[in-house]
């Protein structure tokens, strides 16, 4: 009989062989000799679990297609630092003309950025940032900003009295600590506003709905579950939902995805407040590269804009 590792190994390489399976094919990578392209961008994502990872990496790959030059490898780091610093580290072993990397944790994954950028490779980091200033270019959506449009909202929806649930992300990804400080910012001048349970659901929903079934069961009454993301609002939107509490409370997430999974829906189904949308960033990394691989010069960072959601203001489709 396989022994459960053997087992659990097994299960693993087919499930990273189907991923690689469907990567090729979107990214219009063909089997067998390498295409010609001129450069080779090595991209490390922190994990594809979330929808949101899965639509960065789509983007990249449709981007990728409009610039002939550039064959794109891509690596998912399954949110462990120790993979994610292998996968660079595989790109540097591969000779990449470029690495592009949205990092799980900012501490853990500086040196080996920092390896890469001072060894010559120009990076692009996405989204999450990482200690320090040894890359080429960032580009994401301003955090502390996002953070500080939804304490305004949550001043106005609650006039300034109530009790709130703040479900966190992971705590080493700096999204996690600017959400939290702009919003903690916004409703400061407020006294009446109380954070009265602030869990950390790193950023995932089954872990947000395990945090709020405490969250309820340790108090009686909630005004409002502010989310550092839609997956986790959605989770805790659910856990009040099965104990027939989810009318008490508003719900506010940040991401704002299209699609039938995505917070956009979730709001137009009156299951969130509102949302902030939080462009991936893919598209424009991928635009960034072709600019950097021609010698062409880019900012040290690219702000992407945002966007507030609710039901009255959908905001435009993406
Ligand atoms: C996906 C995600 C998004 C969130 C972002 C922050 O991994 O959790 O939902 O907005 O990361 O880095």
């Amino acid at each position: 009989m396989e022994s459960a590792p053997a087992t659990h190994a097994r299960r693993f390489s087919t499930r990273i062989a189907v991923a690689a399976a469907v990567w090729a094919a979107l990214a219009g990578a063909a089997c067998g000799p390498r295409s010609p392209a001129k450069h080779l961008v090595g991209f490390s994502q922190c994990n594809l679990g979330e929808p949101w990872r899965v639509a960065m990496n789509a983007e990249v790959a449709a981007r990728a297609k409009d610039f002939p030059d550039l064959e794109i490898v891509f690596a998912d780091a399954q949110q462990d630092n120790a993979k994610q610093v292998a996968d660079v580290e595989n790109f540097l072993r591969q000779r990449v003309d470029l690495l592009m990397i949205s990092p799980n944790e900012a501490k853990p994954l500086t040196p080996i950025v920092e390896r890469a950028f001072k060894s010559g490779v120009p990076v692009i980091v996405i989204d999450r940032g990482i200690e320090g200033d040894s890359y080429t270019t960032f580009i994401g959506a301003d955090n502390y900003e996002i953070g500080r449009q939804a304490g305004a909202h949550i001043v106005e929806l609650l006039q300034g009295r109530g009790s709130i649930v703040e479900i966190r992300g992971l705590p080493g990804s700096p999204p996690a600590v600017d959400r939290s400080r702009g919003m903690h910012d916004a409703i400061a001048s407020h006294p009446g506003l109380q954070i009265i349970h602030a869990p950390v659901a790193n950023w995932l929903r089954e872990e947000a709905m395990a945090q709020m079934e405490m969250a309820l069961a340790a108090h009686p009454h909630i005004d409002l579950v502010y989310a550092h993301n839609d997956p986790m609002a959605v989770g805790a939107y659910l856990a009040a939902k099965a104990k027939g509490r989810e009318r008490e409370m508003k719900f506010i997430g940040i991401d704002a995805l299209a699609g039938l999974d995505g917070g956009r829906q979730a709001v137009a189904d009156g299951k969130l407040d509102a949302t902030f949308v939080y462009p991936t960033g893919g598209r424009q990394a991928v635009e960034l590269a072709a600019r950097i691989l021609k010698g062409e010069p880019v900012p040290h960072r690219v702000v992407l804009e945002t966007e507030k959601i609710t039901r009255a203001a959908p905001g435009a489709p993406r």
